[in-house]
């Protein structure tokens, strides 16, 4: 019976069933893909406010969206929308003028949780496919 016990300990360890490697293999290429996060009521949360549609929500329909952005901006968006707002770059200027938005002082995007360096780019990489 006990040899059991040690034969799984072994086995688990050797074919990296650990826990540990588990969490190690986040963000390594094998996480979430950025268009589950997207779709995650839990992680990104992006589709709470977010159609992927030429179609307002809360915020603006996605469709077409890697046309209106550099991949850099929405990179720095989505990691802090207010900073980008306040910031007011060119390319955020645009946006507010194109959204009507050019008197609303902070924006209305909030990230739900915090996401990753590793989130946010699997993130972007989804937009730039839309
Ligand atoms: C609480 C609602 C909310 C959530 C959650 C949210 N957004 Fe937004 N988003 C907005 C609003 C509203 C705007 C338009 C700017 C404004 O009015 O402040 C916007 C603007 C954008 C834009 C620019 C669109 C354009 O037409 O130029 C992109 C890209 C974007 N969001 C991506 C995301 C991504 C990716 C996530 C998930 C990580 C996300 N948003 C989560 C509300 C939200």
């Amino acid at each position: 019976m006990r040899w059991w016990i040690v034969f799984l300990f072994v086995a688990g360890s050797a074919f990296g069933c650990s826990g540990e490697s588990i969490t190690a293999s986040t963000g390594s290429g094998i996480g979430p893909s950025g268009k589950s996060l997207f779709f995650s009521r839990t992680k990104g949360g992006c589709s709470v406010c977010h159609k992927v549609a030429d179609k307002k929500l809360v915020g603006p329909g996605l469709e077409h969206v890697s046309k209106l952005h550099s991949r850099e901006w929405l990179v720095q968006w989505v990691t802090d929308p207010a900073k980008v707002w306040e910031e007011n770059s060119m390319e955020t200027v645009g946006m507010k003028k194109r959204l009507n938005k050019n008197s609303q002082a902070v924006t209305a995007m909030k990230i739900m949780n915090p996401l990753t360096k590793e989130e946010i780019e699997a993130i972007v990489d989804y937009l730039m496919t839309l």
